[in-house]
């Protein structure tokens, strides 16, 4: 165990004494837990990638086009769903903390269960929440099947 922790805390601490990313790093500081690191870590990579130039690297969404993730009622409501829009992709209206939102998200069809499992791993236990490890047999579970919230 000891072995796989220490690196991960040397790489945070790099992290949170780099001055650029000293405001970012903020969202992996709240975890504790080794095993949500091992995930959150190459997650927020993934996230800034894939999912930050619409939802915004703090996942506050940009005005009345990208709806927010974070302190979002419709995220916090569904892992599930929140997993299934992440590869699918998502049209069609939806309301967000009583805004409506309808641009078309597109897919990910290249992402992988264990990178979804990442970036659903470090954004479920960011901005105050605290879900744990979403692992990868997980995600394949929910991709396999539509959720059933609407
Ligand atoms: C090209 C811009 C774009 C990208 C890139 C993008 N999204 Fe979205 N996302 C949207 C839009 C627009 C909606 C609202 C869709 C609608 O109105 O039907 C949305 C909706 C969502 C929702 C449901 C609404 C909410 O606020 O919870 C989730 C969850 C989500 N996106 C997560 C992600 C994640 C995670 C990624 C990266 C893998 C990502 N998105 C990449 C534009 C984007």
């Amino acid at each position: 165990m000891r072995v796989i922790v220490l690196p991960l805390l040397f790489g945070l601490i790099a992290v949170s004494c780099s001055p650029k990313a000293s405001g970012e790093a903020s969202n992996l500081a709240q975890i504790s837990d080794a095993r949500v690191l091992q995930y959150a870590i190459p997650g927020k990579e993934l996230y800034d990638t894939y999912c930050a130039n619409c939802h915004q690297k703090e996942g506050t969404g940009l005005g009345k086009l990208i709806p927010p993730l974070r302190d979002a009622d419709y995220f916090k409501a569904s892992i599930h769903r929140s997993i299934w829009i992440m590869r699918n992709g998502i049209k069609g209206p939806l309301v967000v903390n009583g805004q409506e939102y309808n641009q078309p998200m597109p897919a990910n069809p290249n992402l992988k269960p264990l990178e979804i499992a990442q970036i659903a791993t470090y954004l479920y236990n960011s901005w105050g929440m605290k879900e744990g490890v979403i692992d990868a047999p997980r995600v394949e579970v929910y991709l396999r099947n539509p959720p059933t919230e609407n």
